[in-house]
């Protein structure tokens, strides 16, 4: 049975045109005018976008002495509720747990996902064991990108020795390194001083972990992905130190990548000053909620091109979970949710106020990833052969966020009482009708794992690989990188 989404405006992050779109097959089959098919969809009045992908969730993920509370079901359907039609999770090994069976941990997770997902492997330690598997990884498993947290001291952590070695080791598989740039040691301490002087609720989050804190390490992840030749992706980018180091490495002709968050667009740290201990928990993360000054910054960013991709770090804890930290805001479990809010918030703070153009919410939501993790075209595209993860965006839906409406398994929401103007119409997964306006139509198990090649030899991507390793060896020119 084939599908059409008729009498809507394509908007790509390259171009604005009407058209119709048929889908065969879970794929775009064509594009054109007045094409025929068995299903209409009207999408007279809309925007038929690209579905957005969403690089940093955290499903499911056991932390802070316990679990995530949305899992790859309530996380994806969330998610499709709200425009996006891909997650790309962690797999996080243990300390000297293998790296495939922390894979094989994931992937068991993942059996009633309603849109297809992906991961990112995580390097907890580092010995002879991860360097032989982050090669099956890459060449097997269909994971090209590594994750390194600089922060969660005794827990996540990783040091620079580490870090160096992973570094090089994804320079020499075609991989690409991420990090989690915040300085471990300094928070550490920082977040003991507070303590030891009576400061113990939620403020005291925002307190250990200053901007300064993530200049630093932003700063020094990218040199040391410089010498490792390698290039970098930063994720959660929440302040102008952090960025100014990416935009500044950039001017180099480095290719680095920084990953602001929607939380971190529109919410700052007044939420933490809030009298309710309740409010201000559910809205701990890290980094934390910034001044509005970083939020300039972040909106810059994006409109200049020196940040490339809005996520949401999605990792929603229950008020119950958050309450681990009353007396001691370092027991809090770090983490906001955003999934189902990420493409509405951005549409309405971002298109509708005229900071940036559909073209760009498009690249910044879906094309721009799908580029740096090497899924272009299958995944954010309307092309044809491309899957037809697709969104009919109606820019007049209007919605409040509510707790009380949404799909996320949690008792709050961060963006609560946020009116928001663009919805999806429709949210079509490789073809299937997900989402129709409120009505959810999810399939548990619908989603697949999508393979995700290194860049190498093997595919079309290898000119572009070149030229990342390639500067390295010549004087650099202070021309900006190309592309994104
Ligand atoms: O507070 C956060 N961001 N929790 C999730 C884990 C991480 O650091 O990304
Ligand atoms: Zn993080
Ligand atoms: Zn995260």
């Amino acid at each position: 049975m084939s599908t059409i989404i008729k009498g809507g405006t394509i908007v790509t992050a390259d171009r604005t045109y009407k058209a119709d779109i048929l889908i065969e097959h879970g794929k775009i089959a064509a594009i054109g005018q007045n094409l025929k098919g068995d299903n209409i969809l009207d999408a007279t009045g809309c925007y038929v976008m690209p579905g957005g992908i969403d690089p940093h969730t955290h499903l499911e993920m056991p932390f802070m002495g316990t679990y995530s509370s949305d899992d790859f079901e309530s996380g994806t359907r969330a998610a499709l509720a709200g425009g996006t039609t891909m997650v790309v999770d962690f797999a996080l090994p243990g300390i000297d747990q293998s790296l495939l069976d922390a894979l094989s941990m994931w992937h068991n997770k993942t059996s009633r996902a309603n849109c297809d997902f992906s991961f990112h492997m995580a390097v907890t330690w580092w010995g002879e064991k991860v360097f032989d598997e982050m090669q099956t990884v890459v060449q097997e498993k269909g994971i090209n990108t590594f994750k390194h947290f600089m922060a969660y001291k005794g827990a996540l952590m990783v040091d620079d020795d580490e870090m160096f070695s992973s570094f090089q080791r994804c320079a020499e598989l075609g991989a690409l390194p991420l990090v989690h740039a915040e300085n471990g040691d300094v928070v550490a301490q920082l977040q003991a001083k507070l303590i030891a002087e009576g400061n113990t609720g939620p403020e005291a989050h925002a307190y250990s972990r200053p901007p300064e804190v993530e200049g630093e390490a932003t700063n020094r992840a990218i040199m040391i992905a410089d010498m490792a030749g390698v290039p970098l992706y930063v994720v959660h980018t929440s302040s102008e130190q952090a960025h100014e180091a990416i935009r500044r490495a950039r001017q180099k002709g480095m290719r680095v990548y920084g990953e602001p968050l929607i939380q971190h667009l529109t919410l700052d740290e007044s939420e933490y000053m809030n009298k309710d201990w309740d409010h201000a928990a559910r809205r701990v993360m890290s980094p934390p909620f910034r001044d509005k000054r970083h939020q300039d910054s972040l909106w810059a960013g994006l409109q200049s091109g020196s940040l490339q991709v809005v996520a949401t770090d999605h990792c929603a804890f229950t008020t119950d979970q958050k309450r681990m930290g009353v007396g001691d805001f370092t027991r809090i479990p770090n983490g906001t949710g955003g999934l189902e809010d990420r493409m509405p918030m951005l549409w309405t703070y971002g298109v509708n106020t005229g900071r940036l153009t559909m073209n760009e919410f498009v690249a910044v939501t879906s094309t721009n990833i799908a580029k740096i993790l090497n899924i272009y075209p299958k995944k954010g595209a309307i092309l044809e052969g491309a899957d037809a993860d697709i969104v009919v965006w109606d820019p007049k839906r209007e919605k409040t966020i509510s707790a009380n409406t949404q799909q996320s398994a949690i008792d709050y929401n961060v963006f609560e009482g946020k009116k928001v103007t663009g919805l999806p119409r429709f949210t079509l997964t490789r073809g299937e009708v997900a989402i129709e306006e409120a009505t959810v139509k999810t399939k548990e198990g619908h989603g697949e794992f999508v393979k995700r090649d290194p860049f190498g030899e093997v595919n079309e991507a290898l000119s572009k690989w070149k030229a990342l390793v390639a500067p390295r060896k010549v004087e650099r020119t202070g021309i900006p990188a190309s592309g994104v």
